[in-house]
């Protein structure tokens, strides 16, 4: 099958981030399967109607990237059973103007340090979606737990069975796309 092209995110700003490392996991192990292009968004201020419809660059790019892109992954850190306060900002720049998400394809996914993976996290982030009218992958689901115990030194994750599971991921998303 075709390969789509699909925007990411990583929802933290941590330099060590688990949930960056994740992603660019997802990037290698993908290679074969779809086409992901990280956006970063450590540069995107927090959400203001004011300057919604003159908003700075980064936001005109992100609107631009989603808009050309064919689906979107996003990959959420778990903090206090939800996900974080900087995924929902970008959620909330692509809600409205050009409304980018609206019936996009997205899939959700995350690592964490708890048991829990990030599952709970996710749970929260579906209504969010659906309030935007973004397409979202229900299965498979694909969550980290444990990630202080799963990523090599240099990022990697080794474990044969995560990999496989996030090849399947992308292979769905892929399928689930097109
Ligand atoms: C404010 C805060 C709240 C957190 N709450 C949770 C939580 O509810 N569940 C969980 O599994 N981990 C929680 N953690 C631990 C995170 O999973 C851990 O810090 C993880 O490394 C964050 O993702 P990152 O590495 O991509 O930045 C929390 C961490 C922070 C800083």
């Amino acid at each position: 099958m075709e390969k789509t092209n699909v925007l990411a995110f990583a929802g933290s700003l941590r330099r060590n981030s688990y949930n960056k490392m994740l992603l660019n996991n997802m990037v290698s192990l993908g290679e074969n399967i779809i086409n992901i292009n990280i956006f970063d968004i450590s540069e995107i201020p927090f959400f203001n109607q004011d300057i919604e419809n003159e908003p700075p660059e980064v936001i005109k790019e992100l609107r631009k990237q989603v808009n050309d892109s064919e689906g979107v992954i996003i990959v959420t850190p778990e903090y206090n059973f939800s996900f974080s306060a900087i995924t929902k900002n970008v959620i909330d720049w692509l809600s409205r103007v050009e409304k980018p998400l609206d019936n996009k394809p997205v899939c959700i996914c995350g690592a964490s340090g708890g048991y829990f993976g990030t599952a709970r996290a996710q749970l929260q982030l579906r209504p969010v979606l659906a309030a935007v009218n973004a397409r979202v992958m229900s299965k498979p689901d694909l969550f980290i737990p444990n990630a202080q115990n799963i990523f090599s030194d240099g990022g990697e994750i080794l474990d044969t069975t995560i990999q496989n599971n996030i090849k399947d991921f992308l292979q769905k998303f892929n399928n689930f796309i097109k």
